[in-house]
């Protein structure tokens, strides 16, 4: 028989069976990963596969990796951001790294859903720091999932920027709690005095957060509780800037996340849920520019208050004594007036 003779629908099934043998952590040329099955990364700790986030109807499919060892499924990174294939038996998305060693996230209707740009590669394998690497044939990372993070900062993961471009990745938040798409808010380098870590919301810078201070106070260790410390690195080269941090050992799973409603979160898996070690902004005086000009918001006092730097006083007596009255009418409308009325001067 001629090779133009088989149909080439029997050609693609034949470049789309997997070869009998492979090990569980990877795709190499030619294999699939479809809806229902996963990766697992040697060492158990993450699993790369499709999932749906709930509640979204009609269910939608991306493909994401999250933790293998916890029972809460907890995405730390999505591919497919902002095109989903749809959860139905008329369309199936499928992983291949194609014969011609190309990663690509395809719908069965031929639609590419998303493919990132890499020289021929030979394998994909999902490490188990959670970070899906492509490798060229010479055994070079090609492409790294660390490079191109979704809203959550892994250990191991440098978060930077570029002293030439100004420009760096930064972790979006989500869109909402059961949309992966990017969301308004982002956290990174500032990419102007390198010296801080903002968040922002669209391009407005809305907070300072750590990891930085912590760095800069506890000389690059935090303890997150008795049992955990997480070791902060700040690196400068010639050609770019970045944050990264690891943990103690055995320190069970501990991640920052920036949440879709602009949280950016330091958080450990106690036994059954995650728990909250540190969020940002703390309160209202870690708002960026939150007193105005020539005015600090003090946090030390039981109600973080917005005052003027000395030499400088509120433009408006009427009003800082408003403000006075308002007292324990909680922080947020007493800053507020404050921010609008009572610039310093
Ligand atoms: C897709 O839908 C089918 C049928 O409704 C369901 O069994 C399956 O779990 C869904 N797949 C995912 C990844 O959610
Ligand atoms: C797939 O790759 C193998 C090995 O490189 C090659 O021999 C074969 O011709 C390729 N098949 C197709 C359909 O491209
Ligand atoms: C390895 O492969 C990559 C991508 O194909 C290429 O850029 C690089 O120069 C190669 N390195 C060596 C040492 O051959
Ligand atoms: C973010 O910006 C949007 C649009 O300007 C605004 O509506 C929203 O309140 C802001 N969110 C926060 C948390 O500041
Ligand atoms: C510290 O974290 C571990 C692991 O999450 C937890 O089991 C332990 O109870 C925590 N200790 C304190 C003092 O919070």
């Amino acid at each position: 028989m001629e090779l133009s003779a088989i149909p080439y629908a029997t050609v693609l099934l034949l470049v789309l069976l997997p070869p009998p043998c492979s090990s569980n952590d990877r795709l190499v040329p030619g294999e699939v990963l479809s809806p229902g099955s996963t990766i697992v990364s040697d060492g158990g700790g993450f699993t790369l596969g499709f999932f749906s986030p709930s509640n979204s109807t009609p269910s939608k499919l991306y493909l994401g990796i999250w933790y293998n060892d916890i029972p809460q499924r907890t995405v730390v990174w999505v591919a497919n951001r902002e095109t989903p294939a749809t959860n139905s038996t008329s369309s199936v998305p499928t992983l291949l790294l194609s014969n011609s060693s190309n990663l690509v996230l395809i719908n069965n209707d031929g639609r590419v859903l998303w493919a990132p740009n890499t020289p021929p590669a030979a394998t994909a394998v999902l490490l188990n720091t959670g970070n899906l690497v492509i490798r060229s044939t010479n055994g070079t990372t090609v492409w790294q999932s660390f490079d191109h993070p979704t809203d959550t900062f892994l250990p191991g993961m440098k978060i930077r920027v570029s002293y030439k471009t100004h420009t760096g990745e930064r972790t979006v938040s989500w869109k909402g709690p059961d949309d992966p798409s990017p969301g308004s808010f982002s956290f990174g380098i500032d990419p102007t005095a390198f010296l801080q870590t903002f968040i922002w919301n669209g391009t407005l810078p809305m907070s300072r957060t750590p990891p930085w201070t912590g760095y800069l106070v506890n000389g690059g260790q935090l303890q997150v509780n008795s049992s955990i410390i997480l070791y902060l690195a700040i690196v400068s080269n010639e050609e770019e800037f970045y944050v990264t941090y690891s943990l103690s050992d055995g320190s069970s799973r501990t991640r920052y996340v920036l949440t879709f409603s602009g949280e950016h979160r330091l958080e450990t898996w106690r036994s059954s849920a995650w728990a909250v070690d540190g969020k940002w902004p703390a309160n209202i005086c870690s708002r960026y520019g939150y007193c105005g000009p020539y005015g600090y918001c003090d946090n030390t006092e039981a109600l973080p208050t917005c005052k003027c730097l000395d030499g400088f006083e509120p433009t408006s007596l009427e009003d800082w004594k408003m403000a006075s009255s308002l007292r324990g009418a909680g922080e947020r409308g007493r800053c507020d007036a404050m921010m609008v009325s009572w610039p310093c001067r």
